[in-house]
């Protein structure tokens, strides 16, 4: 090997400051690099055309190597190969060099990497591979992995793509970072940039394409002006191995095109296909192919005609094939005005109801796009069914980086681990080993396709996706698409060291932080497979349980004073568990044998039906909403004690984030709790809820310029009323003698934080001002906004350590700004160690 060393000491490879934009690829110094005394001299290149992957490769590795060693290589020459890393593809070495043992082994977009003997050898099946090999050397260098290694690395799956979610005038859909890097104004941005820096990213894990654009899609991107847009993207990712692809709205032919139709089975419309579609290859000869979302939500599509899905999706492969495009066509299809009142009604069975006839009638160029599970990207549901129905179709999962319905990128929740759980889980079709990574992959049922899509949404954030630590679930959506058996821990620690140096304390803490993070969302936002109970009327953000039922979208508890879940049994319910191969459908059919965690979506119990644990369904609710917002408190404490140990830049970013989780995580925890408890009337064992004895309601001091207001929901305000001011000008006070012991105390506020205003609060006990803040974090947090007083916008603020006499007289000043009327809704005295 060339390289010798142990790691020992730390050493921080921080630049002053760190504003993320680096992401995973920060080639940070390695501690003692200057003992590493025989790195490779020189990188042999084995192609030099600029757009070649390969010379990206040749870049990388002179940025790499001079950022983690300080040491500049030169190009070598052929001839002298000694001591050089070698890069390029199998084929162009074989041409050199001759026949390595490897070559056969590796398959496309595969690579080899060896370092054994007198030179690095990085060697692609393909130009991408060999850029794939070279950020895996570079990886390993950088995590000081110095031992010597030689092995072949293939993907498990062709298709390996990010969805973006972008809109042309800029906007994302369910986008947290800022708007679009793609696009503005209605037309494809100008600037390139920072495309091209997303693509590098995507490259070091592997991912090897994009669609740029909203599967709502606008048929405006269709435009010769946008085509050629769209050119400039593809010129961009094309040096890192990334293709770009499009989403297409299936009315364009009519809306954009001038037909009269957009029937699929119209011979004009099948010749306007395909003659946009020469137009777009003639710009971009290498172009991934197409996303559609037809007969969805609203969106336009065959069915309109009295076609069906199949013939819908084919009508674009019959366009893409000259090309070799693909298309993928999303399997999320469903009718959104269905009845509650029927009991046997069920969203969760739509798309196998759709696509099931169809199996084997879609082209081979066909991937149908499949949900990780039949609802809509919840905090646990079950794997689709849909992934064991289609036999001798292509099919791929479609995942969630951007969190939509996962606390939006202000709560830390890694995700790998929800993920690891759909991708391993055994569908047993035919009673064969029949895991969702192998059904996707195409190896179970023999399909040509197959891979995944993760929907991602980055923005012009220069983080990306706006938090620093939601980074880690871009970089396992990557390294899962191309390896699904890996471990989401080992995946996570990988990008620690990448992200955050190679402190053991903070590999430790960020782990331990990252790992419990999904079981404590759960625990506070939806458990039992209920679904996460957030308002899916609005921003799929805050607490509002009420919003999943009594509407057509399908998402329903069924709670009601005695009973809650979704009986989805054969024998008496909506027969959605008979979706499923036998083997798993007896699993669910039983409530026995159906696990906890999914016991409310296959069955529907009264609260006080009893767990496995022993404890009933409500006091469940209670324990886990609890313990869930304890452990997002200790997630602070945690961070905190990196301090000094991060750079200042990211350590206050991500402090500010955690934070927010915490006073959030209370928000639904109270928000839930009060819920439940007021439909059901059955008291908690441990008699938290409802009981705060720590508080002090607004609406219960002596106002002045401000006024009570009843919350909608009730639950999203403690006491279920908050307060405003009685003008959008005058300043209001609110006030009170403190009845609490003298002491010290955290005094915590919470208050509602609206878009459209920015409020300013002062917090003062005996005219000594403890605390002021601004009502701005529509600027600070990239959650999707709320204009009202509810789960989105309740928040807390919390002053630490604040000496307080019995008696004082606390008084709250709110001036209120814009739409927003200085909201506040109680603030609590926490003896030390107490969190309410
Ligand atoms: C070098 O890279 C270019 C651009 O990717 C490619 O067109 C060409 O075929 C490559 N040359 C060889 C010899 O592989
Ligand atoms: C090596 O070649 C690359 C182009 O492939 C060039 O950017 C770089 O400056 C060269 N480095 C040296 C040390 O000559
Ligand atoms: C499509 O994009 C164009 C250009 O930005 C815009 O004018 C139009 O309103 C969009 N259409 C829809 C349905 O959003
Ligand atoms: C293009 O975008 C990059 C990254 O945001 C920026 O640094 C650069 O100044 C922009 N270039 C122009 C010409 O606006
Ligand atoms: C598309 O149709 C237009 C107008 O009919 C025609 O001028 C053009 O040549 C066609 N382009 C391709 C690529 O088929
Ligand atoms: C749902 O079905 C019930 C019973 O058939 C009917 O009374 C009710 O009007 C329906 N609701 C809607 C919104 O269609
Ligand atoms: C069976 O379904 C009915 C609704 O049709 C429901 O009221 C009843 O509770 C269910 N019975 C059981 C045992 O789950
Ligand atoms: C569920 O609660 C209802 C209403 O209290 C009661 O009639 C029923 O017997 C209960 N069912 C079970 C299985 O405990
Ligand atoms: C989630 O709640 C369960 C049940 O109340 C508890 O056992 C577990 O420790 C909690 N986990 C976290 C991370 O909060
Ligand atoms: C608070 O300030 C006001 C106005 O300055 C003053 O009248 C009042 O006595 C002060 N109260 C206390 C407790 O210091
Ligand atoms: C409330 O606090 C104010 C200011 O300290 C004081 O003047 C007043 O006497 C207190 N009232 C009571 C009832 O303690
Ligand atoms: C306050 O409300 C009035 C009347 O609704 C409105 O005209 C005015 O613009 C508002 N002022 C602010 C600062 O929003």
């Amino acid at each position: 090997m060339l390289l010798s060393g142990i790691i020992v000491g730390l050493f921080l490879g921080f630049a002053s400051g760190e504003d993320g934009s680096a992401g995973w690829l920060r080639y940070a110094p390695l501690p003692h690099a200057s003992s590493y005394h025989s790195i490779p001299s020189s990188i042999i290149a084995l192609n030099n055309t600029k757009s070649s992957p390969v010379y990206t490769a040749q870049q990388e590795l002179h940025q790499g190597i001079q950022g983690i060693f300080g040491k500049t290589l030169s190009n070598g020459t052929s001839t002298g190969k000694d001591g050089s890393i070698i890069v390029g593809t199998a084929h162009a070495y074989q041409k050199s060099y001759g026949d390595f043992d490897e070559a056969g082994d590796i398959e496309e977009d595969g690579y080899f990497l060896s370092t054994e003997g007198r030179q690095v050898l990085i060697l692609g099946q393909n130009e991408r591979g060999a850029l794939y090999g070279a950020f895996d050397y570079l990886s390993r260098l950088a995590q000081g992995k110095l031992d010597t290694v030689s092995y072949v690395s293939n993907p498990h799956a062709p298709i390996r793509w990010t969805n973006e979610w972008d809109n042309l005038d800029g906007s994302i859909e369910r986008g947290y970072a800022g708007p679009s890097i793609f696009f503005e104004n209605g037309f494809v941005t100008g600037n390139t940039t920072r495309v091209a820096e997303y693509a590098r990213l995507l490259a070091s894990i592997r991912i090897n394409g994009i669609i740029v654009n909203n599967v709502n899609a606008n048929a405006t991107l269709l435009s010769a002006r946008n085509i050629d847009g769209l050119g400039r993207l593809a010129d961009a990712m094309r040096p890192y191995g990334v293709q770009l692809g499009i989403s297409l709205n299936f009315a364009s032919p009519q809306t954009f095109g001038g037909l009269n139709t957009f029937d699929p089975l119209d011979p004009t419309v099948d010749a306007w296909w395909a003659n946009i579609t020469n137009q777009i290859y003639a710009r971009i000869p290498d172009m991934a192919g197409y996303l559609v979302k037809a007969n969805s939500e609203g969106q336009p599509g065959p069915l309109t005609y009295n076609r069906s899905l199949a013939e819908g999706a084919n009508m674009f492969a019959r366009a893409a094939k000259p090309h070799g495009g693909i298309i993928m066509f999303r399997a999320f299809v469903y009718d959104n005005h269905i009845n509650e009142t029927n009991w046997k009604a069920d969203r969760a069975n739509a798309a196998v109801e759709f696509f099931r006839d169809l199996d084997g009638k879609f082209d081979d160029n066909v991937v149908v796009q499949i949900k990780y599970g039949p609802i809509d990207f919840q905090v646990r549901e079950p794997a689709s069914p849909l992934f064991s129905t289609l036999r001798n179709t292509s099919t791929a999962i479609e995942l969630q980086v951007t969190q939509e319905y996962l606390g939006q990128q202000t709560h830390l929740v890694y995700l790998a681990p929800l993920w690891k759980e759909i991708l391993e889980f055994d569908l047993q079709a035919d009673n064969r080993s029949s895991k969702v990574k192998d059904i996707v992959s195409g190896e179970r049922f023999r399909r040509p396709l197959g891979g995944s899509a993760g929907v991602v949404n980055v923005g012009t954030n220069l983080s990306w996706l706006g938090s620093h630590l939601a980074m880690s679930n871009l970089y396992a959506y990557g390294l899962l698409a191309w390896d699904p058996a890996l471990d989401a821990e080992e995946i996570l620690q990988d990008w620690i060291r990448l992200t955050f140096g190679h402190d053991p304390k903070v590999l430790e803490t960020i782990t331990d932080m990252s790992m419990k993070s999904w079981p404590a969302y759960e625990n506070y936002t939806g458990n039992l497979g209920i679904q996460t109970l957030t308002d899916i009327l609005y921003t799929h953000f805050g607490p509002n349980p009420a919003t999943l039922d009594n509407n057509g979208w399908g998402q329903w508890t069924r709670a009601d004073k005695f009973s809650i879940g979704m009986d989805r049994t054969v024998k008496n319910g909506t027969g959605n568990a008979g979706q499923y191969p036998p083997a798993v459908a007896n699993v669910y059919e039983n409530i026995e044998t159906t696990p906890d965690d999914l016991l409310l979506w296959f069955h529907h119990v009264n609260y006080t039906h009893r767990l496995k644990s022993g404890k009933t369904v409500i006091q469940h609710f209670y324990d886990s909403h609890y313990e869930g917002a304890a452990t997002a408190q200790t997630l602070v404490k945690q961070w905190e004690s990196l301090q000094n140990k991060i750079d200042g830049e990211r350590y206050e970013h991500v402090l500010f984030r955690q934070t927010f989780q915490a006073g959030h995580a209370l928000v639904w925890r109270d928000s839930i709790n009060q819920f439940y408890h007021n439909l059901s009337e059955i008291e908690d064992q441990a008699k938290r809820v409802g009981n705060h004895p720590y508080r002090i309601e607004a609406e219960k001091m002596t106002l002045s310029g401000y006024k009570t207001y009843s919350v909608n929901p009730f639950h999203a305000a403690s006491g279920t009323t908050a307060i405003v001011t009685a003008s959008n000008s005058t300043v209001g006070t609110a006030t009170t003698n403190v009845t609490f012991e003298s002491g010290t105390y955290d005094v915590a506020v919470n208050y509602f934080d609206l878009i459209g205003g920015k409020s300013q609060y002062e917090l003062q006990l005996n005219n000594r001002t403890i605390g002021s803040w601004t009502g701005d974090l529509e600027d600070k947090l990239g959650h999707a906004p709320s204009i009202y007083l509810d789960g989105h916008s309740a928040t807390r603020i919390t002053f630490r350590n604040i000496t307080v006499v019995k008696g004082d007289l606390l008084k709250i000043s709110g001036r209120p700004d814009g739409i927003e009327p200085a909201p506040v809704d109680y603030v609590s005295f926490l003896p030390p160690g107490i969190v309410d």
